[in-house]
């Protein structure tokens, strides 16, 4: 699927068709957000989080790296959301207990910079790829 946002709330309605392609399977469900500083990664993450339920604000991980929020929808109990963007390795991400994380089939689990450690991207990760068009406008795509 390939959709051309012009502002927030068309990003919010891509965030919904994706996440209606999105099922439990039998381990964490990792969805890896590629594109460029500013092409809306943390934007799609938080738009999600709203569909999701997520009340609090979700602030990008970028010195954290890891983000938690508990939710409720179709059998997954937690999002994810980890921001790779200032790890240099992917064993950075390995001590802060990855390997479990994604074993657990509860998890919904969204990482910006996945290039930066993508050893450890597990094979049936999701892909979303994002482009900066113009200051309000996105491309955003995935495959299904
Ligand atoms: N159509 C749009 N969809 C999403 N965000 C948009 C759109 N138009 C403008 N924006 C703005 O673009 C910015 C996207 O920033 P965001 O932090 O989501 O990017 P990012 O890909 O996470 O960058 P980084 O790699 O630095 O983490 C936000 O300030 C957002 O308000
Ligand atoms: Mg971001």
């Amino acid at each position: 699927m390939r959709y051309i946002s012009k502002n927030i709330e068309e990003t919010k309605q891509i965030a919904q068709k994706f996440l209606d392609t999105v099922e439990c399977i039998g381990g964490g469900y990792v969805v890896a957000l590629q594109g460029e500083l500013g092409s809306g990664k943390t934007a799609f993450t938080q738009e999600a989080g709203k569909i999701l339920g997520v009340i609090e604000s979700m602030r990008s991980p970028t010195f954290v790296i890891e983000k938690i929020y508990k939710i409720d929808w179709q059998g997954f109990k937690n999002l994810i959301h980890i921001d790779a963007y200032r790890l240099e390795k992917a064993s950075e991400l390995l001590h802060i207990g990855w390997g479990e994380i994604i074993k657990e089939s509860e998890n919904l689990i969204l990482i910006e910079w996945p290039e930066n450690v993508a050893s450890i991207v597990p094979e049936n990760a999701k892909r979303i790829y994002f482009k900066f068009i113009n200051e309000n406008t996105r491309e955003i795509k995935y495959e299904n």
